[in-house]
């Protein structure tokens, strides 16, 4: 395999992890749970991996809004799996130096789940070596309405005038506020759609879709997202030209 370079590597990479129900059928278990639970592993050996790589922000798509939908025993599973993996992956989050982070409606996570998050989160408060985002009964919809209400509020408090609005504004009351946008979005489990994950924040990230299913996920197939990341001529708009002066320029 060619070598990441280190100057083609994304700043900010965010994963789609689905595909646990499917892993778990094919196995020939019983229940979708096991699938989870080897979820979790695929996520560890995937934060280390991103970690030792280089990557500095590791966004997770953990559970969606929608996902409250499912059987209760399943939402259930998921909320117990959450914390215990949470108590669990502490030392190693300290070993590696990862900050956790979360976003999403974290008020409706059970009172159990919060309190391990908010306990995690405040003891990796200080490392900087990479940051670990947890979307957590996330959706972008959601995200951007209460974004809406927030700016609503400021201007009904006659703080800002409406022809003042600017992305940045938007931008200040997104959960990932004070993050960069992701520049790379895998998704796993060959599914092609975003199922309401950071709208706003991949207007210009690459998209990368694999048929590896998440619990069979590794650092392989990390790098070979991250090889094909960096084969993409990331335009914004202008033409390839252009993009060339400017790298010739530098
Ligand atoms: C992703 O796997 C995990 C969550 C959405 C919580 P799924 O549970 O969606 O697995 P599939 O898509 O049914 O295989
Ligand atoms: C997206 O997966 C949410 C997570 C991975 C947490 P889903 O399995 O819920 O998405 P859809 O329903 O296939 O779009
Ligand atoms: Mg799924």
């Amino acid at each position: 395999m060619t070598a990441l370079s280190p100057q083609s590597l994304p700043q900010h990479v965010a994963i789609i992890m689905d595909g646990n129900g499917r892993w778990a059928k094919k196995q020939g278990l019983a229940t979708r749970i096991r699938g989870h639970e080897i979820g979790v592993e695929a996520l560890r050996r995937t934060t280390s991996a991103a970690a030792e790589i280089g990557i500095r922000y590791l966004t997770v798509y953990a559970f969606s809004s929608e996902n409250w939908s499912r059987p209760k025993a399943e939402v259930d599973a998921l909320m117990r799996i959450l914390v215990s993996s949470l108590g669990k992956e502490l030392p190693t989050l300290l070993k590696n130096n990862i900050r956790l982070n979360a976003i999403g409606a974290l008020d409706s996570l059970p009172k159990s789940c919060l309190k391990e998050l908010n306990e995690t989160m405040a003891k990796t408060a200080h490392n900087d070596r990479m940051v670990l985002t947890l979307a957590l009964s996330y959706g972008s919809r959601e995200e951007m309405v209460h974004a809406i209400k927030g700016i609503a509020q400021q201007v009904a408090a006659g703080e800002l005038k409406p022809d003042q609005i600017e992305s940045s504004h938007v931008e200040h009351f997104l959960y990932t506020a004070g993050m960069p946008d992701p520049d790379l979005v895998i998704r796993t489990s060959g599914e092609q759609r975003i199922s309401n994950f950071l709208l706003w924040q991949i207007s210009y990230a690459e998209l990368y879709f694999t048929p590896v299913l998440w619990p069979d996920f590794d650092r392989k197939h990390l790098e070979e997202a991250l090889l094909s990341f960096g084969t993409r001529e990331r335009r914004k708009g202008l033409t390839s030209e252009q993009l060339q002066s400017t790298v010739s320029a530098q």
